[in-house]
């Protein structure tokens, strides 16, 4: 009677199997990550370019700034960029600036109140600022005054005058609500 042969699974192929497999899953996880990689980068890209747009930006020229201690309002406007979009030469905030008889050098304030952010007004007067939200007040050099919620004077902001007349203020935000000035 003629011996019956049964298949026999080769160790070898088990081994090639196994393989095979884990080469797929390890291929179709690292295709899986990558996109995943690129949009967390993605996510995390734009928060870094807020926080590296301190930078010195052109305001006015010198000759707009009368030199006669009184604070005047500009303008910051630049880039500016949110999350995904890009926005091209819009207002993103406003300064005062001033100088002295005689002086070039300009002084350089945030209209930004450290209070909670509303925005600084001149007083009619002309002789204090304001805050319409809560009240506080400061002198025209951005100091407090008692009583005020402010926690901190007015944010004096680095101010230069380029040769050709061009006034540049490095544009910065600071953490509202807090004593100290922390940049955000
Ligand atoms: S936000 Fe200015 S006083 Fe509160």
């Amino acid at each position: 009677m003629a011996e019956q042969h049964r298949p026999v699974a080769h160790p070898v192929d088990s081994r090639r199997s196994f393989l095979t497999e884990a080469l797929a899953i390890v291929t179709g996880g690292l295709a899986t990550l990558t996109p995943v990689a690129a949009g967390v980068w993605a996510f995390l890209d734009p928060l870094r370019r807020t926080k590296a747009a301190a930078s010195y930006l052109p305001v006015t020229e010198l000759a707009a700034i009368p030199d006669d201690g009184l604070p005047r309002q500009f303008p910051v406007i630049a880039d500016r960029v949110d999350a995904w979009t890009g926005f091209a030469a819009e207002p993103i905030g406003a300064v005062y600036l001033r100088r002295a008889k005689g002086s070039d050098t300009v002084e350089a304030l945030s209209a930004t109140c450290p209070h909670a952010g509303c925005f600084v007004e001149m007083e009619s007067t002309g002789k204090c600022f304001r805050c319409p939200c809560h009240n506080s007040e400061f002198t025209l050099d951005g100091g407090i005054v008692a009583p005020s919620p402010s926690p901190r004077p007015m944010d004096a902001l680095e101010c230069r005058v380029a040769e050709n007349g061009g006034v540049e203020v490095r544009w910065q935000k600071f953490r509202a609500g807090v004593a100290d000035k922390v940049e955000q």
